[in-house]
């Protein structure tokens, strides 16, 4: 049998589908990364897949008369790639709960925040705003309500004094880039359940859901 076929949807700089990419080309993932997908031109991640030989596809909503009819062309794109998961990595577009439903349980998302908190734009923000001493990252699997699903993964990360939204980020993808292959690879592996709103893994280890940012190892709250 062949290693299962994964799309990545993008809208921008492409760091996780980066990350996937490696991820598969070192044989962690046990998934191939067949297809790229963005709404926008410009998306730096296109030219990642054409470094890495990966088909990639501009689907712009703007050539389409509604929402439904762009859904489906790339909708028809998943399937004429013979697709069997999807991966929204930074996808900036609201997908509808047609679309949703029809890769119900094949579709992950990321999201950088410890879900259910922050769901939505400007979670850095946010969090320094809230004064809070921790944050992370999620994926999840998508349902039709925005940043919300059953959580495969969540990474943890600190909040340093002084940080601000940029520098936040950028370590909050550090943990995005391990939790993402991570995840993705419990779900081609077939070890995901889903019962209810809650995700279960088969034979789990403990931590094996959890990534933790490398500043934590060391951590003096730790212990
Ligand atoms: C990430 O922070 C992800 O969590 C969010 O959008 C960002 C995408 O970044 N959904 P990149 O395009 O993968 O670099």
């Amino acid at each position: 049998m062949g290693l299962a076929r994964v799309a990545v949807l993008i809208s921008g700089s492409g760091t996780n589908l980066q990350a996937l990419i490696d991820a598969s080309r070192s044989g962690a993932l046990g998934a191939e990364i067949a297809l790229v997908i963005s709404h926008r031109a410009g998306a730096y991640g296109l030219e990642r897949a054409r470094r890495a030989g990966i088909p990639a596809r501009v689907v712009r909503p703007r050539d389409f008369p509604d929402r439904a009819s762009h859904e489906r062309a790339v909708d028809e794109l998943l399937r004429a790639h013979d697709v069997a998961y999807v991966c929204l990595a930074g996808y900036m577009r609201v997908l509808s709960a047609d679309f949703v439903h029809s890769w119900r349980d094949r579709m992950l998302n990321i999201h950088p925040s410890l879900l259910p908190a922050f769901r939505g734009l400007d979670v850095h923000e946010r969090v320094l705003e809230a004064g809070l001493p921790v944050t992370g990252c999620t994926v999840h699997l998508v349902r039709p309500e925005v940043d919300a699903g059953p959580v495969l993964v969540q990474g943890v990360v600190p909040v340093l004094p002084g940080d601000t939204p940029e520098r936040l980020q950028a370590r909050v993808l550090e943990v995005e880039h391990r939790c993402y292959p991570r995840a993705l690879r419990f779900l081609v592996e077939g070890r995901v359940r889903v019962e209810g709103e809650r995700a279960l893994l088969a034979d789990e280890r403990p931590g094996e859901r959890l990534v933790l940012h490398p500043l934590l190892a060391s951590w003096p709250g730790a212990g």
